[in-house]
């Protein structure tokens, strides 16, 4: 394959594909590829792809459709899925709809030049078997779509949870966590850079580990390290598994002003009786034992969460479980999803997926509609408090603008100061909705 072609990544899914899309992108680059942001220009068209619900799945399938249709205007064209539907999807995209000429899973990057030689030389490229000690540990990722203020590092990959409904641990494999020394040389090169906020990613971060001569560091102690780099980066997380979430991490937290006061702590049903079936490994009352954990060491802390509604055998009173377990943490902020059986998963081969879409359709929006009255309670009750927060870029609605976040990651709106991206500034909150707080800088 002819160098200096451009290729063009489109991604979906998780965050964790944006920062896999990012060392796509190094690899490729330093293989002598050029990076294009324009779909159109592309010589090879990348697709990072999320399985985790039918829907993202059907989304990437009317994508690759699009995809194909350009290749009337460019026969050239070469097209190539990456990601969690890549092992899954591969003979059926490629045999039977012509769609794509490589695949590549989630632990396959680096091969990707080899690949696309492969693909070069006339023949079709499929890589998806998954490692056991793959991290991209030495791979600097190019920043795609950034706004030079946050970044997103990967310090782990798979995951070993094995929720009854979760795809994640057949697409992305065994469990492994990165080595913390090159960690920490990323966020203090992206410190150097002119980023400010760096986002540690994993799919239960609580268990990541690294052994380096006789000392094991811990994530609490992985924290500590990278808030030392300096007081103005601030270091936040996602995933935690409520079942593994510490004190010692908590207490980490509160002792570090850089470390946010955000944590996401997906609770996905109320019900213990769910919870059991999804294979959580936490009831109910131990959940909320964390939670009171949080607000007694980190006070001011915000918490959001993923719920499930649907899931396999849930009864109304399973669902009335989660409504209230919503009101009593009264959470900031939620991701919420109707269950989406998932073959290879526990629950696809020993539940039914027994509850009916309408009925489905319903929760959901109870759930939604709950969540939106406390995320204006929890903003209102901001209203006249000051916030340290860091600018992150012009606001969307209007130029005299701007917005950034603050430590508990929710975004504020306010008049535009000297002070631009990637400097804090203090800021009195006059109003709020449920998505926003609005403000002056003081
Ligand atoms: N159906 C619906 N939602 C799911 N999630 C994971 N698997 C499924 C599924 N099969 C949700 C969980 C998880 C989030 C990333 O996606 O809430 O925390
Ligand atoms: Fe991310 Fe899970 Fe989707 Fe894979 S399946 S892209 S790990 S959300």
């Amino acid at each position: 394959m002819k160098k200096n072609k451009k290729i063009y990544i489109e991604t979906y899914g998780c965050q964790m594909n944006i920062s896999d899309s990012e060392i796509v992108a190094s690899i490729l680059t330093v293989n002598g590829y050029d990076y294009t942001h324009d779909l159109n220009a592309a010589d090879i068209i990348f697709i990072n792809t999320c399985s985790i619900r039918e829907n993202a799945e059907d989304r990437v399938r009317k994508r690759l459709q699009y995809f194909k249709s350009l290749r009337k205007m460019n026969p050239d064209l070469l097209i190539g899925l990456l990601g969690c539907m890549a092992d899954r999807t591969k003979t059926a995209l490629m045999e039977e709809e012509q769609l794509l000429d490589l695949v590549a899973g989630p632990d396959s990057y680096r091969h990707l030049p080899q690949l696309l030689e492969q693909v070069g030389t006339g023949s079709r490229a499929i890589d998806t078997i998954l490692s056991v000690d793959e991290t991209y540990a030495d791979i600097k990722p190019v920043r795609l779509d950034s706004n030079g203020v946050s970044a997103f590092i990967s310090i782990m990959r798979g995951c070993e949870n094995y929720c009854s409904y979760c795809v994640v641990p057949s697409t992305r494999g065994q469990e492994r966590s990165r080595d913390a020394a090159s960690i920490i040389r990323e966020s203090l090169d992206l410190f150097e850079k002119g980023y400010r906020e760096i986002t540690l990613l994993g799919q239960n971060v609580n268990s990541y580990t690294w052994k380096t001569g006789d000392r094991s560091i811990t994530f609490a102690s992985l924290l500590e390290q990278i808030a030392g780099i300096n007081p103005l980066m601030r270091i936040r997380f996602a995933t935690s598994h409520p079942k593994d979430i510490s004190d010692e991490l908590l207490q980490t937290i509160a002792r570090h002003p850089n470390l946010c006061k955000a944590i996401h702590l997906p609770v996905q049903s109320g019900s213990n009786h769910m919870l059991g079936l999804m294979n959580r490994k936490y009831t109910r009352e131990q959940y909320q034992e964390r939670i009171l954990a949080i607000r007694n060491i980190i006070p001011g802390c915000a918490i959001s969460t993923d719920i499930i509604t649907g899931f396999c055998g849930e009864t109304e009173n399973d669902h009335l479980d989660t409504l209230s377990m919503m009101e009593w943490v009264g959470y900031d902020t939620a991701f919420m999803f109707k269950y989406s059986e998932r073959p290879l998963t526990l629950a696809a081969d020993t539940m039914k997926d027994d509850v009916p879409e309408e009925v489905k359709d319903r929760r959901l929006k109870e759930i939604i509609d709950l969540q939106q009255r406390l995320s204006f309670a929890n903003n209102q009750e901001d209203v006249g408090k000051t916030f340290e927060i860091l600018v992150e870029g012009k606001s969307k609605r209007s130029d005299r603008q701007y917005f950034g976040r603050n430590s508990q990651n929710k975004v504020a709106v306010f008049t535009k100061t000297q002070s631009g991206p990637g400097e804090y500034v203090m800021v009195k909150i006059n109003s709020a909705t449920s998505a926003t707080l609005l403000g002056e800088v003081v």
